[in-house]
């Protein structure tokens, strides 16, 4: 198959994907659980179908396509991302994956290749955690790796729960361990995702292979104070929710910089509430994303941070709840296939080069228990969680050819 075939259909369906956002003109904002989602989902069911794939979705809200492979009981090769966004995303993060590895699919039976093991294409619910706090939900769901009672106990900004979301899209909590693969059952994880940084693009590479996924700790944070008027209560009688979770806050980024290498810190979400320019405010809730190659930093930076939460509270009778919503450890990918990468990188003539992953992918998430590949692709000027996410189709046609490579030699 010629590769630039490949690139004009990905750009293709990339561009019809991109209608799905509940803010055109502002980015793509495709939170699990919406209309938006149900739209792209249907879309990419149809795909799928198009390419000769047999299709479902899963009780969590994952969409497969299967292309049969020569030995239907040895372990399948699964290949994706997601099909969710941030809010005011781009078109690119994670759904190129998808589109990729249905165009891979498309390939396969094109050049008459039957896989020796079943080829699935997948496409991810809920990667990114925006909506609920927490992240990685589809793939968690699949690798049997839900808490019981997790969708009952994450909320959204309205206070609407995960299970009830799932139960207005026409899903049911009850069933998610429905969603869980036999164990064995996924022999390998393949993922094409855009690098989302400034790396490739600036020292002019094809295509990146990844080396490792940073591990990942996000809590919900709520300091509580009290509510008091803000022009008759004295400075030294105050419990100020604001003033006590913002001596921590303030401090989070540098706990980050002290630990170094790969490690960063973001508070990313900051909320008030009933405060009011003249009412004390009685609490504060904030978001904490901490990432790292080094396990031992995960575990520190959030215990330094509940310390210093505990020192604040107590000098003015607060208090504080800091809940964890997700926790991930970081993952080396495999080595052998990654020297397959690289040899077909050779071999195609692409310029490469290896490098770890800063952002979280589902391959973060399948590689705690499957053997995992992902290849990068070029972002322009490193750009991404913002609608000027761009990746020229060439990239991913290249992409797409190197990881069929990867299929073959499996
Ligand atoms: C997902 O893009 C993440 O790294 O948060
Ligand atoms: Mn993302
Ligand atoms: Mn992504």
């Amino acid at each position: 198959m010629n590769w630039m075939e490949s690139a004009r259909r990905i750009q293709e369906d990339l561009e019809g994907l991109s209608a799905f956002t509940a803010t055109p003109g502002q980015g793509c904002t495709r939170l699990p659980f919406t209309p938006e989602t149900r739209a792209a989902a249907d879309f990419l069911l149809k795909k799928m179908e198009e390419a000769g794939l047999e299709t479902w979705q899963d009780p969590a809200g994952n969409l497969f396509g299967l292309l049969p492979g020569r030995n239907r009981e040895k372990p399948c090769i699964l290949c994706g991302s997601h099909y969710d966004s941030v809010p005011g995303g781009g078109n690119y993060d994670g759904i190129a994956g998808v589109v990729c590895a249905i165009e891979l699919a498309r390939v396969l039976r094109e050049e008459g290749i039957t896989p020796d093991a079943d080829y699935l294409a997948a496409a991810f619910m809920d990667e990114e955690g925006c909506r609920f706090g927490s992240g990685y939900f589809g793939s968690k769901a699949v690798l049997g790796r839900l808490e019981p009672g997790e969708a009952g106990r994450l909320t959204d900004e309205e206070g609407i729960t995960l299970a009830r979301a799932m139960e207005r899209y026409g899903l049911k909590a009850g069933e998610l361990p429905k969603a869980a693969w036999p164990k064995g059952r996924i022999g390998h994880f393949l993922e094409i995702h855009i690098e989302q940084g400034p790396v490739l693009d600036g020292q002019k590479k094809e295509l990146g292979v990844v080396e490792g996924i940073v591990g990942l700790r996000r809590y919900r944070v709520a300091v509580n104070g009290r509510a008091d008027h803000a022009g008759t209560t004295p400075m030294d009688m105050r419990s100020d929710a604001v003033e006590m979770a913002a001596r921590v806050i303030a401090q989070v980024g540098d706990m980050a910089r002290e630990a170094g290498g790969s490690t960063v810190a973001t508070v990313g979400q900051v909320n008030t509430r009933a405060g009011a320019v003249n009412i004390v405010a009685r609490s504060l809730e904030f978001s904490l994303d901490i990432r790292s190659l080094q396990n031992e930093v995960l575990e520190e930076i959030p215990a330094r941070i509940r310390r210093r939460l505990q020192e604040e509270t107590e000098k003015t009778g607060g208090s504080f709840t800091m809940e964890e919503t997700l926790r991930i450890q970081p993952v080396e990918l495999s080595r052998p296939m990654r020297k397959i990468l690289e040899e077909s990188c050779r071999e195609r003539g692409h310029s490469w080069m290896a490098l770890p992953s800063g952002a979280g992918h589902d391959a973060l998430s399948m590689g705690q228990q499957v053997d995992t590949a992902m290849l990068f692709v070029p972002s322009r000027a490193g750009r991404s969680h913002c609608p000027e996410e761009y990746t020229p189709p060439e990239a991913f046609g290249r992409a797409v050819q190197v990881m069929k490579d990867l299929i073959v030699r499996l």
